[in-house]
């Protein structure tokens, strides 16, 4: 297995990974095509990066991750704006996800002073692949990118509901910071990484 940033080629199967693995994120409802733009955007960005466990030469995992959301968002609608709207266009008669966009954009522009501005955006493994270490070895990965960025912590936010999720992050070094909800309807839990 190899650890290692990704690129171009390897969107798709993150987009299908996040598609099948994160089931309950918002990001799910906008489709497979809005992901892999999303993951496009991010291998593309000064102010994101994405990382890849590759077997065989199939992505079996990722985690992505970005030193400051509002520049990546404001770069990702400036690059897809025509096609994020016609996707919004499709999903226009479901006010809860016209709702989620909102919420998220929202999201995207607000940061809280006593909160790192870098961020573990996701993470997921292929279910046959849990429970080998596999999201760890990923982990370890990113913090050394963020570590060359000259980055020394970043948060990660995750639906209280998550429990393997929540879980990972507490065995793994993280520290509850607090409870926060981006989408009113699920509560999510904030933790802090501290780069020693
Ligand atoms: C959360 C998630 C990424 C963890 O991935 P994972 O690869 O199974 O995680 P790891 O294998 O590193 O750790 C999980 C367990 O495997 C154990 N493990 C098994 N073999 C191991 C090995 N060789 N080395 C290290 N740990 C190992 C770990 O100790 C850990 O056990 P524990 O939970 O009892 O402590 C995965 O469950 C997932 O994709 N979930 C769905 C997506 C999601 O919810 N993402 C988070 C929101 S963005």
């Amino acid at each position: 297995m190899e650890i290692k940033l990704a690129s171009e080629k390897d969107c798709f199967q993150i987009a299908e990974i996040h598609f099948k693995e994160i089931k309950h994120g918002f990001l799910n409802q906008l489709g497979k095509e809005f992901l892999g733009y999303f993951y496009s955007a991010m291998i593309n960005s000064p102010n994101a990066f994405l990382i890849i466990a590759e077997e065989n030469n199939s992505v079996i995992g990722f985690v992505s991750g970005s030193t400051n959301l509002k520049k990546f968002c404001k770069e990702f609608f400036r690059k897809y704006i025509f096609k994020s709207f016609l996707i919004f266009l499709k999903k226009i008669f479901s006010f809860d996800i016209f709702k989620k966009v909102f919420e998220t954009i929202k999201y995207s522009q607000k940061e809280k002073k006593d909160l790192p501005r870098s961020e573990l955006l996701s993470i997921a493994v292929i279910q046959d692949f849990q429970g080998r270490g596999i999201a760890r070895k990923l982990l370890e990965k990113f913090i050394s990118e963020m570590k060359k960025k000259n980055i020394n912590s970043f948060k990660v936010i995750v639906g209280e509901n998550l429990i393997q999720a929540n879980k990972f992050y507490q065995k793994n070094g993280f520290e509850f910071h607090s409870k926060d909800a981006v989408h009113k309807d699920t509560p999510s839990n904030i933790y802090v990484y501290k780069i020693v």
